[in-house]
């Protein structure tokens, strides 16, 4: 079996590590893949977002299965290319990529399907966005429509912030087509949390609750970056709350796609704000998020490629899914300066001891081979992740494996998991 994987940070390490230990021992390729993936598969010298040489490879050796890591490929309809040629693949169509693609389509979804969100309002003029602030309260929230790696929401502490925010987006343009349009949405208060299911167009299996650590530094101070560590199982999310969540916010959304006529397949991904009163939807996102898969993907037992599969072909049932009654955490090691400025092409050592512990893994992000050793290549450089039977041991197991890796710069997070011990 061929397992074409599109993408090349910790997420796709992970995908690949877990698909690697099937049954099936499939042979793995990943676009463009990373230092890890090397190790278990053969990387491809593919940008995961050039679609033309993705297609062009995916036709001469024909994957029977293809599975898409980030974003940016599926807005750009990698998967209706590749559907095109006869070929499976693992990810929503262009259509319905959307939901992440676009906050204002997501907005429109969520309002028709009933599911539980803030409330905003939509504008591609500045002067009535700015009018329409004081129908807010403060802080509010400014975010791009479109895909914006993730720097496209801004939460304004003051009035004089939140038009600056609008002024930067709609006039200045700052995200370019991503900011043509903007929403105005109210601040939420309570704690984040991560719900990820596999969706088959009709059928959802809700996989284990996460949470992801935003902020550079502990006590979730410093600026935002792409997640410098994760956890699952999420306390936040009791045993109540989980099939709430399938009935109210995943299912609601899947039979309002079918609907439209882009049935949902691929990986549905829930940000969720939980509070005393109740849960509501911040965002979707429509692949693995990343740092929270490099936590789940371990807790999985079995085969998972059956289950990819059957998302492809609308045959999902829940015992395509077996999670392994632990915990795992995932603490991101980041290059000096990042989410700033830092360098690239400085030696990795470790790795190997760090591998080498009981229920440890090191996932490559940000890495490449250079002169036979291992070097930095990103912000994100490293997903550090261990299991263990409960959280506790889980994270002293994955800051041990932390412990024994060094590069010059590197930055961590002390605290990851911390919150579910503060409850
Ligand atoms: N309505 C809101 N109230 C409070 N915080 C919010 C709200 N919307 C977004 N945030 C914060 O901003 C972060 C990023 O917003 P999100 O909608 O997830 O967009 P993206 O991940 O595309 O940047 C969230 O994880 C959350 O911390
Ligand atoms: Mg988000």
């Amino acid at each position: 079996m061929k397992i074409f994987i599109i993408g090349g940070g910790g997420r796709e390490h992970a995908i690949a590590w877990r698909v690697s230990k099937d049954s099936c021992a499939p042979d793995i390729y990943c676009a463009p893949g990373n230092a890890g993936t090397a190790t278990i598969a053969t990387n491809l010298a593919i940008a995961a977002d050039d679609l033309v040489q993705l297609r062009e490879w995916a036709l001469c050796n024909k994957p029977d299965l293809t599975i898409v890591g980030p974003e940016v490929p599926l807005c750009l309809g990698i998967t209706d290319l590749l559907e095109a040629e006869g070929l499976r693949v693992f990810g929503p169509c262009c259509a319905a990529a959307r939901l992440e693609g676009s906050k204002a389509f997501s907005k429109e979804i969520m309002l028709a399907a009933g599911v539980p969100t803030a409330k905003s309002l939509l504008f591609n003029d500045p002067g009535r966005a700015i009018a329409a602030l004081d129908s807010f309260g403060l802080p509010v929230v400014i975010k791009a429509d479109g895909l914006a790696a993730g720097k496209g929401v801004i939460i304004a502490a003051t009035k004089a912030e939140a038009v600056e925010a609008i002024q930067a987006i709609l006039v200045d343009s700052i995200f370019g087509e991503a900011g043509a349009e903007i929403l105005i949405e109210e601040f939420l208060v309570g704690e984040e949390a991560s719900i990820l299911a596999l969706v088959d167009g009709e059928h959802a299996v809700i996989l284990p609750s996460s949470q992801d650590h935003k902020r550079v530094y502990n006590n979730d101070e410093g600026p935002n970056t792409g997640g410098m560590g994760a956890y699952t199982p999420a306390p936040v999310v009791t045993d109540a709350l989980l099939p709430l969540i399938k009935t109210q916010i995943i299912m609601p959304v899947v039979c309002e796609m079918k609907k439209r006529g882009c049935p949902y397949k691929g990986v549905l991904y829930a940000g969720l704000m939980i509070s005393a009163d109740g849960i509501k939807v911040l965002e979707f996102n429509t692949r693995f998020g990343d740092p929270e898969t490099e936590a789940i993907l371990p807790r999985i037992a079995g085969d998972i490629i059956p289950a990819l599969e059957a998302c492809v072909d609308g045959t999902l049932r829940d015992d395509h899914i077996i999670v392994r009654d632990n915990a795992a955490v995932t603490v991101v090691m980041a290059s000096g300066g990042y989410p700033g400025r830092y360098s690239k092409g400085l030696r990795i050592t470790g790795i190997e001891d760090a591998d080498a512990l009981d229920e440890c893994v090191v996932f490559h992000a940000g890495t490449r081979v250079e002169g036979g050793a291992v070097v930095t290549d990103g912000g994100r450089v490293l997903s550090v992740t261990a299991s263990g039977e409960d959280l506790k041991q889980a994270v002293e197991r994955a800051y041990q494996a932390v412990s024994k890796i060094s590069f010059e710069g590197a930055h961590y997070r002390t605290d990851i998991a911390a919150r579910a011990f503060n409850r």
